[in-house]
């Protein structure tokens, strides 16, 4: 990925030569994709077997802090241990599968509201009332069962349920969050629309004219981007026009925090997104064809001396999230609303994304090619196990 220098300079080229990122083809995406249920199946059991993003490292601020949400229809519940290490199990107690942790929250132990069994924050099942009415209980055995995989990276916690099928987004991950980001919120939300819909809608700017003539658009450019891939990922960015200002700026240390709006679409299901005055990470849980639940954080921008951020900023921060939420995304949210009532109307069997739309593409492809491994593997499952 370019630094910001590079990419000042990139953007400068495009805007002096009325010209944007082209990829080399289009792509034709077939519409089932986005309404089979085998497809939607397939996709789920996938999430199972890649690194997906589960909460940003700043949701588990404290020893003891947890988030517990479903992913990929599991439930999990992630915990920053009492020695600081982040650990993610299946959110089942070992007796009779109540659920152990809902939402966010700081503890000490995980006690099980159904009988009271009590689990240590490493997973050890730590106490069991009246411990004599279980003789067999092999209590070193039946600690909570770890996921296969966490990994922090890009300031993001990464769960691998299951033995992955390649690396997905680990493959090669741009820099993403900084320590010295502040979460000031976040929120659980649903849409009935399929979760490819909501991520194409922010992959492109080809858009940004006719969707957005009166909110994004007199800030920025009709149909200007730099698209990047990196790995299976990819980043999209999105120049304010008072980018122009910083043409003759010392290039060294050179920031365009706050000239730029910029998508890093973490593959496949997540996207962290530069705004203007702060970050937003979106991580999806499709939880049908139709039916996506979305968990969003926000997070001010980094300071470069990693200091905290003023009141002013903090303010700034939520002012602009405030100002996307009643603009442009109610804009993109029509849209992607109004595609998915006509995904059955027979005028497509797919849909066509051009040269601009090239990390559309770039998801489509990739997930293709897991999709496919996906399917290798499991065939081999099923060879191994008849
Ligand atoms: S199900 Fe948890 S203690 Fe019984
Ligand atoms: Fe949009």
């Amino acid at each position: 990925m370019q630094n910001d220098a590079e990419l000042l300079d990139h953007i400068l080229s495009h805007i002096d030569n009325g010209t944007t990122d082209l990829g080399d083809e289009d792509w034709h995406e077939p519409v089932a994709n986005y309404s089979s249920q085998a497809r939607f199946d397939a996709e789920r059991r996938l999430m199972r077997r890649l690194p997906v993003p589960f909460c940003p490292l700043a949701a588990l601020p404290e020893l003891g802090s947890y988030v517990a949400r479903s992913s990929a229809g599991v439930p999990i519940v992630v915990v920053r241990d009492l020695d600081g290490t982040i650990r993610a199990f299946r959110n089942a107690c070992r007796h009779r599968g109540m659920q152990l942790a809902e939402g966010t929250g700081c503890t000490k132990i995980f006690r099980c509201t159904y009988h009271g069994w009590a689990y240590r924050l490493d997973g050890r099942l730590e106490y069991v009332p009246h411990e004599h009415g279980f003789p067999d209980l092999d209590k070193d055995n039946s600690g909570l069962v770890p996921v296969y995989a966490v990994d922090i990276r890009g300031g993001l916690v990464f769960v691998t349920q299951d033995e992955p099928v390649g690396p997905g987004a680990l493959e090669s991950l741009p820099d993403l969050l900084t320590d010295d980001q502040v979460l000031f919120d976040s929120n659980e939300s649903v849409n009935d629309i399929n979760w490819k819909l909501t991520a194409e809608a922010t992959l492109e700017g080809y858009h940004i004219k006719p969707t957005h003539p009166e909110t994004f658009y007199p800030y920025g450019y009709d149909n200007m981007n730099v698209i990047e891939m990196q790995g299976p990922n990819s980043r999209i960015c999105f120049p304010f026009r008072r980018i122009e200002k910083l043409r003759d700026a010392p290039r060294q240390n050179l920031s365009l925090d706050r000239m730029v709006t910029v998508v890093n679409r973490v593959f496949p299901f997540a996207s962290v997104n530069r705004l203007s005055q702060h970050y937003d990470v979106t991580l999806a849980e499709p939880e049908s064809p139709t039916r996506t639940r979305y968990f969003s954080y926000k997070l001010t921008l980094p300071i470069p001396d990693g200091s905290a951020p003023t009141e002013e900023a903090l303010t700034r921060a939520k002012k602009d999230v405030a100002f996307l939420a009643s603009t442009g995304n109610k804009e993109d949210e029509k849209v992607v609303t109004d595609i998915q009532a006509a995904i059955g109307s027979g005028a497509n069997t797919y849909y066509t994304f051009g040269r601009f739309e090239s990390a559309i593409a770039h998801l489509h492809r990739n997930l293709a090619h897991y999709l496919a491994q996906l399917d290798e593997l499991e065939r081999d499952i099923v060879t191994i196990v008849p």
